[in-house]
C-alpha cells in the first residue's frame, strides 16, 4: 500500500507546512522512514494504578508494540479512559459510555490506520468494542487474562464470588470478622481481572467469540508468559489488519453476535454481557434484541463448571483448554459464517480443539445443565423486558409467588434490610428499585442485594430479588435484574407496594405483580423515589441523565448509537 493510501498519510504525506508539522512534532526518536506510508498501530492501553485488573498493561503494549514493529508498522501509545470496577465510585458503568464516547474521538481525530485495544477489568473492552465500532478502523482486542488462584485456609478464592460467600458467612456470624479480614490478602495472587466467570473473563471470551481476538487467546491468565507472545502476534496482525482494510463492520456481524450469545450460554457467562452485546450492536447498527438474547440461548448447553454458578476458576479453564473446546462442543449451534480477526472463521481448526478436563469443561454429551442461556422475562412489572440468570438461581425458586418488601433506594436497603422488625420471611419477594440507568444514576451492580440477617441465620441462603439496576457478574442467586422501564423512567416497578403477591416463572418467562391493573392505574410513585431522582446540574452525569437509554436496548446513550466511521471532515492548521 502506497503512502497516499493510508489514513495517516492525510496527516504525514507531502511537503507543505502541516504535513512538516505532524512529522517533525512525531520525530522524537522515529526515524523518516516512520512517515513513508507504514500503518501506524495505536494501542489503546487502558493502563491505570486505579484499574489494578489492568495494571500490567504497559507490559502487555510493550510486546504488542514489538510485533507492529516487525510488521513493518509504527506502534503509538494511547492511553485512553480507564476505569476501575472495584474503586470508581458510585459505580463504574456510569462511565462505560463516556469510555467509549473520548476513545471513538480520539481513535478518529488521530494519524492512525489500524488499533490494537487492551482491555481488561468489566467495563474496558465493552467500552473500546464500542468505540472501535463507531469509529470502524481496523482493530484486534488484546484481554489482560484473569488473575491466578488465591488459596486462603486450604480452599480456593474465587476473587469476587467468594467476597460475597465469605461476608454472607461473616454476617450469619459462622466465620469470625478476624478470620474475614485474613482472607483478603489472599483473595488478589497477581495481577491480572477477576478469575471467576464474572463480567470481565465474559467479555473477554466473548470477544474472541465475537471474532475480535486472535482465537485461542481469550482467558490466558495475565501472569502467563504466552499472553505477551499472542500480543506480539497481536501486533502484527494488527498491521496486516490495516493491509487487508479487514474492519470491525466485516466481523461484528449479526452471525458474531449470535456465536457470542451462544458462548455466553455456555460459558455461563455474566448477565452484564447482555447490555454489553446490545450497546455494541447498537454501534454497528445491528439488529439485536433481548429476545434474540433468549431464543439464541435457549438451546444452549451449560458447559463450563465455573464460579460463581459452578467451582472452578479461570485458571483452571485455561488448562482445560478455554474457550475453542467449548465451542467446539457447541459447534452445530454455532453460525459458521462469522470469521475472525484473522480473515478465516470462527469455525476453522474446531475439530482440533481439545478438553484436556472434563470436570471444568463438560462434553455436550454431559453437560451441566441442558439449557444454560439467560432468560428474558416480561409481565406487568417489566414491560420492556428484565433477565434472569437461571444457571445462578435456585432451581426451586423459579417458579415462585410471595409477598413484596419494597426499598426504594439502596439506602433504604441498608438501613432496614438487618432490622429485626423488618416485616419479611424466606417467602419474601425482595424489591429494590430506584437503580436503573436514570434513577441511580448508573445502574450500579446492586440487584443481588444482601438477605436479611435474620433469615440468614435461620439458614437461609437464597430468596427470589428483582431490581431495576445490574448484578456483578461475580454474584449469585435468584435475581431478576435490568428491569426495564426502570421505576425512575416511568416503569411499573415503581408501583409496586410492600405486601403486593409477586409471580415469576422463569419457564414461562414472566414477571407480574399479581393485582388488578385498574388498582395499579390508580397508584403513583412514592414521592421518596421520585424526590430521590437524579438532576445533576452539570457534567458528564448531567449529559448521561439526560440522554441514557434503558437497560433492554444496551443503556448506550441515544446520541451514540450508531457509527460515524474514520473520516475527520475538516483541518484547523
Ligand atoms: Fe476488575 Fe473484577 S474488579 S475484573
Amino acid at each position: 500500500m502506497s503512502m497516499t493510501e493510508q489514513r495517516s498519510s492525510q496527516w504525514y504525506a507531502g511537503d507543505d507546512r502541516n504535513a512538516y508539522i505532524h512529522r517533525a512534532w512525531m520525530r522524537r526518536g522515529l526515524p523518516q522512514h516512520a512517515f513513508d506510508g507504514r500503518p501506524h498501530i495505536a494501542i489503546a492501553n487502558t493502563a491505570s494504578d486505579l484499574t489494578p485488573c489492568n495494571a500490567h498493561f504497559d507490559e502487555v503494549a510493550a510486546s504488542v508494540k514489538q510485533g507492529v514493529y516487525e510488521a513493518g508498522g509504527i506502534p503509538v501509545n494511547l492511553p485512553v479512559v480507564s476505569l476501575g470496577e472495584t474503586l470508581m465510585r458510585p459505580t463504574a458503568m456510569l462511565w462505560r459510555n463516556m469510555a467509549a464516547m473520548a476513545t471513538e474521538e480520539l481513535f478518529r481525530g488521530n494519524p492512525i490506520d489500524g488499533v490494537v485495544l487492551l482491555g481488561g477489568c468489566d467495563k474496558t473492552i465493552p467500552a473500546l468494542l464500542m468505540a472501535a465500532a463507531s469509529v470502524d478502523l481496523p482493530a484486534v482486542v488484546v484481554p489482560g487474562g484473569p488473575m491466578l488462584t488465591g488459596t486462603f485456609r486450604g480452599r480456593p478464592l474465587g476473587c469476587g464470588t467468594d467476597v460475597w460467600r465469605l461476608s454472607e458467612e461473616t454476617r450469619a456470624g459462622s466465620l469470625s470478622q478476624e478470620q474475614f479480614a485474613r482472607s483478603e490478602s489472599s483473595m488478589i495472587r497477581s495481577r491480572g481481572h477477576c478469575n471467576t466467570m464474572g463480567t470481565a473473563s465474559t467479555m473477554g471470551l466473548l470477544a474472541e467469540a465475537l471474532g475480535m481476538v486472535i482465537p485461542g487467546l481469550a482467558g490466558t491468565p495475565a501472569p502467563d508468559s504466552r499472553l505477551l507472545a499472542a500480543s506480539h502476534e497481536s501486533g502484527r496482525l494488527a498491521v496486516d489488519l490495516v493491509r487487508q482494510d479487514r474492519r470491525p463492520s466485516s466481523i461484528l456481524t449479526r452471525a458474531a453476535f449470535h456465536n457470542a450469545i451462544v458462548a455466553l450460554a455456555a460459558i455461563g457467562g455474566s448477565t452484564n454481557a447482555v447490555v454489553h452485546l446490545l450497546a455494541i450492536a447498537g454501534r454497528l447498527g445491528i439488529t439485536l434484541n433481548l429476545d434474540d438474547i433468549d431464543h439464541i440461548g435457549a438451546e444452549v448447553p451449560l458447559l463450563v463448571d465455573l464460579q460463581p454458578a459452578g467451582r472452578f476458576l479461570m485458571e483452571d479453564l485455561h488448562r482445560a483448554g478455554g474457550l475453542r473446546p467449548v465451542l467446539r462442543e457447541v459447534r452445530d449451534l454455532l453460525d459458521a459464517t462469522a470469521r475472525t480477526v484473522t480473515g478465516g472463521l470462527l469455525v476453522d481448526g474446531l475439530d482440533e480443539a481439545e478438553i484436556w478436563d472434563t470436570e471444568v469443561i463438560r462434553r455436550r454429551a454431559a453437560p451441566i445443565r441442558e439449557c444454560a442461556g439467560i432468560a428474558v422475562l416480561r409481565g406487568n412489572l417489566a414491560p420492556s423486558g428484565a433477565v434472569i440468570k437461571p444457571a445462578a438461581a435456585s432451581p426451586e425458586l423459579l417458579r415462585h409467588r410471595g409477598r413484596a418488601v419494597v426499598f426504594d433506594s439502596i439506602e433504604d436497603m441498608n438501613a432496614r434490610i438487618d432490622s429485626p422488625e423488618l416485616d419479611v420471611d424466606a417467602d419474601s419477594v425482595l424489591v429494590l428499585r430506584g437503580c436503573g440507568p436514570r434513577g441511580y444514576p448508573g445502574m450500579p451492580e446492586v440487584a443481588n442485594m444482601p438477605l436479611p440477617r435474620k433469615l440468614l441465620e435461620r439458614g437461609v441462603r437464597d430468596m427470589v430479588r428483582i431490581c431495576d439496576g445490574r448484578m456483578s457478574g461475580t454474584a449469585y442467586g435468584t435475581v431478576v435484574l435490568h428491569v426495564a422501564p426502570e421505576a425512575a423512567a416511568g416503569g411499573p416497578l415503581a408501583l409496586v407496594r410492600t405486601g403486593d403477591p409477586i409471580v415469576l416463572d422463569v419457564e414461562a418467562r414472566t414477571i407480574d405483580v399479581d393485582i388488578e391493573q385498574a388498582e395499579l392505574d390508580r397508584r403513583s410513585p412514592p414521592a421518596e423515589l421520585t424526590d430521590a431522582l437524579a438532576d445533576p446540574a452539570r457534567g458528564w452525569e448531567r449529559l448521561y441523565v439526560d440522554h441514557v437509554m434503558q437497560a433492554d436496548t444496551g443503556a448506550d446513550l441515544d446520541f451514540l448509537r450508531g457509527s460515524t466511521g474514520d473520516r475527520v471532515s475538516r483541518e484547523s492548521h
